[in-house]
């Protein structure tokens, strides 16, 4: 019977797992890089409505980055404490209205902070969408210093999101607060 003191890599399998770590992110960092010109053009596009700009930015991002399974976007309602469901892509969601300091995108709504949450079943204040979530992070948009709306991604794989991600939604974000 194996016992837990087996379960070692072995050097070969460490620095495999290393590889595949640099691997990982070199191959994240290239994919956020070349999707930076792909949202810019569309922020330019002026052709388009804000809502088609911000649904084609939803639809780049979930189709690109294997795990955005659910992108969309929350806008604080006027003067209002309250978060409204904008443009997204994924499952249909009930929480339509938000209100500020409930879940994670109300939290950051008070907060003005970016969330990752790892494990969404380790948080006590948090809004279920899906049974198949994993993970979120909610990056919000600013507009002349104001806190006027977020992104929000959730994912299904656990743990996904790193300080890439976060560079990279901070990117969009502040592209976006351009056509608000
Ligand atoms: N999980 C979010 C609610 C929005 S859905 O993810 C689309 C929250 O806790 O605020």
């Amino acid at each position: 019977m194996p016992s837990i003191n087996d379960v070692k890599l072995n050097k070969t399998e460490y620095r495999n797992y290393t590889f595949l770590n640099t691997f990982t992110k070199t191959f994240l960092f290239m994919t956020f890089e070349a999707l930076k010109p792909q949202v810019s053009s569309i922020i330019s596009n002026t052709e388009h409505t804000v809502n088609e700009q911000l649904l084609k930015v939803c639809k780049l991002l979930e189709k690109h980055i294997e795990y955005y399974n659910w992108v969309g976007f929350y806008f604080r309602n006027g003067e209002k404490e309250e978060l409204i469901l904008g443009p997204y892509v994924g499952a249909p969601t009930d929480h339509t209205v938000i209100p500020f300091g409930k879940g994670i995108c109300g939290q950051v709504a008070v907060s003005n902070k970016n969330f990752v949450v790892p494990d969404v079943t380790a948080q006590d204040n948090y809004i279920a969408c899906s049974i198949t979530v994993k993970a979120e992070i909610v990056v919000p948009i600013f507009v002349n210093g104001k806190n006027i709306g977020q992104i929000d991604i959730d994912s299904n794989t656990p743990d996904p999101f790193t300080e890439a991600d976060e560079r990279f939604l901070e990117f969009v974000c502040d592209k976006v607060s351009s056509i608000i």
